[in-house]
């Protein structure tokens, strides 16, 4: 009867851990971890930030159309040549966080993604979904 109860309690436990944790998971998350956003990009950080060298993604939704973000995780070496007004905002954040000018630069972003990391449109939607959250 003890050794029951005890099998019992701790099954509820491990319930109770496990069932909310698979449930409440978020998959977008998990993903920018997997593709080496969060190498990069720390989340807690406005877009002001470039530390050490990439934006903050809090707020992210405020800065983007879900449109533009679809365009630059699937092909940002293009977006960035392409110099639209969301790029030269994001360059002139990143010269105003090291007190100069704006001035051409190259993306760093884009020496990985869409290269050694290229994204399905599924995963872009995921990480979009993630990113508005921020
Ligand atoms: C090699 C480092 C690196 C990796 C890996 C990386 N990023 Fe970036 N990201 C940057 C940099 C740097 C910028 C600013 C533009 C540039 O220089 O490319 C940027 C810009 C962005 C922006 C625009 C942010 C703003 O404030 O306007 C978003 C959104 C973004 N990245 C999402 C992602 C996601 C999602 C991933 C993973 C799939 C990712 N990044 C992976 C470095 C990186």
């Amino acid at each position: 009867m003890k050794l029951n109860q005890r099998v019992i309690c701790s099954l509820l436990f491990f319930l109770g851990w496990s069932v909310p944790s698979l449930l409440f998971a978020d998959p977008g998350k998990a993903l920018f971890k997997e593709k080496h956003c969060a190498l990069c990009h720390n989340v807690n950080n406005p877009g002001t930030v470039f530390a050490p060298a990439c934006p903050g993604l809090k707020g992210v939704r405020h800065r983007h159309s879900k449109e533009w973000v679809r365009k630059w995780l699937k092909d940002p070496s293009a977006v960035w040549a392409g110099n639209d007004a969301d790029v030269r905002d994001i360059n002139a954040r990143y010269f105003r966080y090291r007190g100069s000018r704006p001035k051409p630069r190259e993306s760093f972003m884009a020496t990985i993604i869409g290269k050694k990391v290229v994204l399905t449109d599924e995963e872009i939607e995921v990480l979009i979904d993630y990113l508005w959250k921020l």
